[in-house]
């Protein structure tokens, strides 16, 4: 598959008629809403985890030096926060193409922090598509972002306000923040002597 999926999220269907549509968040949708929304609430997912594993052409890296982004992998009974948009159908042409780079449009359920369950709709980089990069350890993946930069600035700051936002919002992500971890701690390491 094509690492531009708007033509292919053109095609969706699911949410025809509908006036509003409430879209799940999880990467820089959670702290970059640039778009109008008529309703924002801390949300969650389940059986799916966020992974550093989608390259990014266009956002936080070139097509010859790809950044790395989120994406989600299913995980049985895991629970991914995130944050909640209430969009009117409109919106999806921006949306499509500012998540162009190998994200497709899916209809999945979300738990609202007020306790509804709603269906909404969610954009996954799945490894069928040809800018997936794949697990790596955290290390690796917090020096890739440290050297990563795009159209949209540095990788690194992708990660520190995914962080950040996670962290106002109470949620618990053990891999994001280890990424962060090993990110700030590289620099904030004192040079070695010499
Ligand atoms: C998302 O935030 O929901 C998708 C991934 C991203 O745009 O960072």
């Amino acid at each position: 598959m094509s690492h531009n999926t708007i033509a292919i999220n053109q095609q969706m269907t699911r949410f025809d008629g509908h006036t509003e549509i409430w879209l799940f968040g999880y990467g820089s949708l959670i702290y970059k809403a640039d778009f109008a929304w008529l309703e924002r609430r801390p949300a969650s997912i389940r059986h799916w985890v966020r992974r550093f594993w989608q390259g990014s052409h266009d956002h936080r890296g070139t097509p010859d030096a790809p950044g790395r982004v989120v994406t989600l992998i299913e995980e049985p009974d895991a629970v991914c926060a995130g944050m909640a948009y209430l969009i009117t159908p409109d919106t999806l042409a921006h949306l499509d193409v500012r998540e162009k780079n190998g994200y497709l449009r899916f209809a999945t359920e979300l738990s609202l922090d007020d306790g509804r369950r709603v269906e909404g709709l969610v954009y996954i980089a799945t490894a069928e598509n040809a800018a997936f990069l794949g697990p790596a350890s955290e290390s690796a993946i917090a020096r890739h972002i440290a050297r990563s930069a795009g159209p949209s600035g540095p990788n690194s700051d992708y990660l520190l306000q995914l962080a950040h936002a996670l962290r106002a919002m109470q949620a618990e992500d053990p891999h994001v923040f280890a990424i962060e971890r090993e990110l700030t701690g590289r620099r904030t390491r004192p040079a070695a002597p010499g």
